[in-house]
């Protein structure tokens, strides 16, 4: 216990177990020493302790680093409040009294600040690797499926025909975005929070320039208040799995109706699928299932934060605490959930010609159609208007729009000409395409040649 002078009897023991954040925190260890380690080296360069206290201390704090590495040294949640209690206390066991000057002019609130925010520091790092590693499946699947045709919906409703690649790379995108929330995450913790003290900094001559060098920050806090309950950071961060997330799901959503047997489109790898203990036949596409579910946790993670911060005082208040547990969670999850996502993908084999067909018997180059009265100069709703007509009258007589001769065109409406047929096929519409960001086969390799430039692929 780090305290205990102004207390007569000593904790009980539900309200030990209920306080400790040992369990969850421990895992802030590396950081712990790490902040120590540059806290006692400012220390001892501005004259607060002795160069061999300093040194002392930094070797007792590795060796503590070392012993619970190796497992000779287990703190548990019955004796240590938290991670900081455990390795001072053992710290004092291996060096004796000097390890009390360890905390002079710190607060375990400044402490834990800087903890996580060193942490934080290498996960966004990770988090950003986890979604490349996402986007380089995905390039190498578009790679190979430039050729395949798909249904592209709007409302679930077949709207325009697109290529598997075009749908894949919109996946891309979303990780792109992913990753900026990762680089934003990032640079909001590029301060260092120590010297805060526990509200109000210190009377003694810290220096914080320092303390925030040889962390690797660009430079000190500004407001001691502010610093030790500004959970922002982790708020930017919680946003950034739980919108990470809801694209996982989404994916996930489409691979579980893709490899329906109504669809019939996608066969996920067996290292990636489960089998039913009862119907011997099954095999099920449970991972993307889960990572689906999982995206509800992670949303729920995020509010339930933003429901502890709301309405704190300032500055640090316990309820804090619970910060952590909450973040690791979500990271856990979501560190997962990328890796087999990325597995799902990279083993997911397509049936390259299963709407080839399919796509000779739908609607689904209505707007091709009008395009192209359009371009002979009529106004598009009129356009539109007819279009729908043409419809119905496949509708009326048991064709669809690929099915249509330029006799039946003709019947339809003398504006009409026989070059309006050669539209409607599916296999050529794609390069009908002019826009920017459209699926035209000659923009999307473009488009993947840009990302592979960009992920050095
Ligand atoms: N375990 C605490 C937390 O995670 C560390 C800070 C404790 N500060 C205090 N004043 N009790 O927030």
């Amino acid at each position: 216990m780090l305290w205990g002078g102004r207390f007569k009897s000593s904790i009980n023991e539900l309200a030990m177990k209920f306080s400790s954040s040992l369990d969850v925190d421990i895992r802030l260890i590396e950081e712990d020493i790490q902040g120590s380690i540059a806290h006692v080296t400012m220390l001892a360069a501005v004259g607060i302790l002795t160069e061999s206290e300093s040194k002392t201390i930094r070797d007792g704090l590795s060796s503590v680093l070392t012993e619970y590495q190796s497992g000779s040294w287990k703190p548990t949640a019955d004796l240590y409040e938290d991670v900081h209690s455990a390795v001072e206390t053992r710290l004092t066991e291996l060096v004796g009294s000097v390890a009390g000057k360890l905390h002079t002019g710190r607060s375990r609130n400044d402490q834990v600040a800087t903890d996580v925010r060193l942490w934080m520091r290498k996960v966004a790092a990770e988090m950003i690797r986890l979604n490349e590693d996402w986007q380089k499946s995905l390039l190498k699947k578009a790679e190979s499926h430039q050729n395949t045709l798909m249904p592209g919906y709007t409302h679930l409703q077949r709207g325009q025909p697109i290529s598997l690649a075009y749908h894949l790379l919109a996946f891309a995108e979303m990780a792109e975005r992913d990753i900026n929330r990762w680089k934003a995450a990032q640079n909001a913790v590029s301060l260092s929070p120590l010297g805060a003290g526990a509200l109000a900094g210190s009377t003694l001559p810290l220096d914080r320039n320092l303390t925030a060098k040889l962390l690797g920050f660009e430079g000190p806090t500004a407001n001691a208040l502010d610093t030790v309950s500004d959970r922002d950071f982790m708020l930017d961060a919680l946003h950034a799995v739980s919108t990470g997330m809801i694209h996982l799901s989404r994916q996930a959503e489409e691979l579980v109706l893709w490899s329906t047997k109504e669809w019939n489109f996608i066969r996920l790898a067996d290292e990636v699928t489960t089998g039913s203990s009862l119907m011997p036949q099954k095999k099920n596409p449970d991972m993307a299932e889960l990572i689906r579910g999982k995206s509800g946790r992670t949303t729920g993670n995020h509010v339930a934060f933003l429901t502890m911060m709301k309405a704190l005082p300032l500055s640090y208040n316990r309820d804090l605490q619970e910060d952590k547990r909450l973040l690791f969670d979500s990271i856990d999850t979501y560190s997962d959930c990328l890796q087999l996502m990325t597995m799902m993908i990279d083993g997911m084999e397509v049936k390259t010609d299963r709407f080839l067909d399919d796509l000779k018997h739908d609607f689904s180059l209505a707007t091709d159609l009008a395009d192209w009265l359009v371009v002979q100069g009529m106004p598009f709703r009129e356009a539109h208007h007819l279009v729908g007509k043409v419809v119905q009258w496949c509708e009326e007589n048991g064709k669809t729009l690929p099915e249509l001769t330029s006799t039946d065109l003709g019947q339809i409406s003398s504006s009409f000409s026989d070059s309006a047929v050669s539209v409607l096929n599916p296999l050529t519409c794609l390069a009908n395409k002019k826009t920017i960001g459209s699926p035209n086969p000659e923009l999307v390799a473009g488009q993947i040649q840009n990302w592979k430039n960009r992920l050095k692929m």
